[in-house]
């Protein structure tokens, strides 16, 4: 209780305001999001920026251990799954997921925030941890700052 969470969303927020006044374009706002994630340090290891496209997720940037999953469809995969049901995932050990998607061995965690502009979803940011269940409710609402931010700046 009252620690403060490892990622600071609101500083995340006013660099990537900073970004889109400066009219960077989409690429590299999505790829700021992702090295400033990643730049919390553990247990932020690897950050993937899936946009989704139709009924496929595209990787459209990340920063940390490279994945095979550059398109993952809807439903398939704890990413798939976030868009098929419109819930954010918090999969404390990876390994007790029947339909996980494995991009390393190394990694046992993922969090998937949705980047949602009012009922649409517009992607999500993916972050994998090599630690168990790391993702508690603080550093959840820091992550949904920056996806927030996103749906408004994309
Ligand atoms: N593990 C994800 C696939 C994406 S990688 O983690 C980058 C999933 O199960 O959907």
């Amino acid at each position: 209780m009252g620690d403060i969470p490892v990622l600071q969303g609101d500083k995340i927020v006013s660099a990537l305001r900073g970004a889109f006044t400066r009219d960077v374009g989409r690429p590299a706002l999505l790829a700021m999001a992702a090295e400033r994630i990643h730049s919390a340090g553990p247990p932020y290891h690897s950050v993937y920026l899936y946009m989704l496209h139709g009924q496929e997720l595209i990787l459209e940037a990340f920063v940390g251990r490279p994945t095979d999953h550059t398109r993952i469809p809807v439903g398939s995969g704890v990413c798939g799954t976030a868009v098929a049901t419109g819930q954010d995932q918090n999969i404390g050990d990876v390994r007790t997921i029947g339909n996980y998607l494995a991009c390393n061995l190394e990694t046992r965690s993922e969090l998937v925030v949705l980047i949602r502009r009012g009922s649409m979803i517009l992607g999500q940011i993916d972050i994998d941890s090599d630690v168990p269940n790391p993702f508690t409710a603080d550093e959840e609402r820091e992550v949904k700052k920056v996806a927030d931010a996103l749906a408004v700046l994309l």
